[in-house]
């Protein structure tokens, strides 16, 4: 079974998007094919591959248009095992477009249906909203993942969130799950930081992954120079950080997939 794992955040600027790409470029370095879907109109993660001219069809075609299968706009990386489905602005449009349609939340799911067998883990970027883009990724996931930066007032705003998760839990999509949440943009020179961070965990307790992603300006240009973290600063803080955030995402993943097949068999 593929994890297909949604990154979300409804506030912006807190790693979504350096999360998506790096966690997904970490388990292509651990033999895991990958695929990186960019559902942000910013495509923030599509500009750290590829020049916006170089996209044609995008994830607007395929989730706007039943013609257009996800297969045919999935982009190669450098590396071998990296696969993205860009997103572009157009994406924006949907929110309208598909108001009213009756198979709006699930335009995602039907379009991963036939390929999502062909990845072992599927990594979702979602805008900074909790709109019809968050919603299909929440839809289509088996697994939500939740960045969240040390800062105040980081906290406020995940009860959206969660229930916008719980409530696509009771109907649409039973089988999502929180994978963890990740703390980022961590600074331990700061109490804020400090502060957040024993905050976050009396809130989240188990749910909190061990690793914490620290402020690193190696993760901030890396896109700049379209490469990720493990190819720009291998030896950075940043890429020791997502590699062990990889190892912690493949192991809940694996347990739970025990779990799953467990409750299947009882
Ligand atoms: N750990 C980090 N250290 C330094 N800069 C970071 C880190 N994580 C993210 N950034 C920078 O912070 C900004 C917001 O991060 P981004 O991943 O785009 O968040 P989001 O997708 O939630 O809006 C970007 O400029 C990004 O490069
Ligand atoms: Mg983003």
């Amino acid at each position: 079974m593929t994890a297909i794992i949604t990154i979300a955040n409804q506030k912006g600027g807190v790693g979504k998007t350096t999360t998506a790409i790096n966690l997904a470029a970490a388990l292509a370095n651990r033999d895991k094919k990958t695929l990186l879907i960019d559902l942000d109109p910013q495509a923030n993660s599509t500009i750290a591959f590829y020049d916006s001219g170089e996209i044609s069809n995008s994830m607007f075609e395929v989730l706007s248009d039943s013609r257009v299968g996800l297969a045919t706009v999935i982009k190669p990386s450098k590396d071998p095992l990296l696969f993205l489905a860009p997103g572009r602005l157009a994406l924006a449009k949907l929110e309208q477009q598909l108001a009213g349609q009756f198979d709006a939340p699930f335009r995602l799911k039907d379009a991963l249906a036939p390929v999502e067998k062909d990845y072992d883990y599927v990594v979702v970027d979602t805008p900074p909203s909790l709109g019809i883009l968050t919603v299909n990724s929440l839809v289509a996931g088996t697994h939500l993942l939740v960045p969240i930066q040390a800062a105040y007032f980081a906290i406020e705003g995940t009860d959206d969130l969660l229930e916008t998760y719980e409530r696509i839990r009771a109907r649409p999509n039973p089988g999502l799950k929180v994978l963890g949440v990740v703390i980022t943009l961590y600074d331990k020179r700061t109490n804020i930081s400090k502060d957040t961070h024993g905050q976050i965990r009396s809130v989240f307790g188990e749910v909190l992954f061990k690793t914490k992603i620290t402020k690193n300006v190696r993760l901030e240009e890396s896109p700049a120079y379209k490469e990720t973290i493990f190819t720009f600063a291998p030896k950075s803080p940043g890429a020791v950080e997502y590699k062990k955030l990889a190892a912690e995402v493949i192991q809940r993943v694996e347990e739970d997939r025990v779990a799953r097949h467990a409750e299947d068999a009882a």
